[in-house]
């Protein structure tokens, strides 16, 4: 079995990076991360760091337009050459030409139940919302916003009281394990990330 290289996005504390980290930590885990990526300097940088893993930072104020910052971005991604880039806390809606370049080999985890709670804020606007479940959904990258084919969902309760921290950090818990599913099953080709862009 081929082992699948990843490029992983970050902007935050990354532990959904971590995780993956760690899972790659057990030899025959069929994916390798290659390279980690961030849009700042990020905190969970340190974990590239720590397992000797190079990573680059393409910061959208150095550039004149999203399309030369997603230039930028591709131009980094693709110097290691991946077999599937994987959006974990990466907080920039990607330019439509790197969409183009890289997908369907391009997946994200969202904190929430997609199509609902989209965008940036999901776990605030579930509570906002009054929802007494959310959870997490791997998904295939496209045009649109948190909008691509599903790979995996799994619900998480709200729970009476739940601040907006404690709810997603239990999401968190059950996201990076999904994540690490994800990418084992693509690696495995239980997976057809092709197959479910075409439907
Ligand atoms: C994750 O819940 C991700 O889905 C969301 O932001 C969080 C990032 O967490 N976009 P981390 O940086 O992986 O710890």
């Amino acid at each position: 079995m081929s082992v699948l290289s990843l490029v992983v996005l970050i902007s935050g504390g990354g532990s959904n990076l971590r995780a993956l980290l760690e899972a790659q930590a057990d030899a025959e885990f069929p994916a390798r991360i290659v390279a980690v990526g961030s849009d700042n300097d990020a905190e969970g940088l340190a974990h590239a760091e720590e397992f000797g893993i190079p990573s680059f930072t393409v910061v959208p104020t150095s550039f004149a337009s999203r399309a030369e910052w997603g230039a930028a971005l591709l131009e980094q991604i693709q110097i290691f050459t991946p077999d599937l880039v994987v959006c974990a806390g990466f907080m920039r809606i990607l330019p439509p030409g790197v969409v183009a370049a890289l997908s369907p080999n391009l997946i994200n985890t969202h904190p929430a139940l997609l199509p609902a709670f989209p965008g940036a804020h999901a776990v605030r606007d579930a509570l906002a919302a009054g929802a007494t479940q959310t959870g997490v959904t791997v998904h295939v990258v496209d045009e649109g916003v948190d909008t691509g084919p599903i790979i995996f969902q799994q619900a998480v309760d709200v729970l009476p009281g739940d601040t907006e921290p404690e709810l997603h950090e239990r999401i968190k818990a059950v996201e990076r394990q999904l994540l690490v599913a994800a990418v084992l099953d693509i690696a495995n080709n239980r997976v057809d990330l092709r197959e479910l862009s075409t439907k």
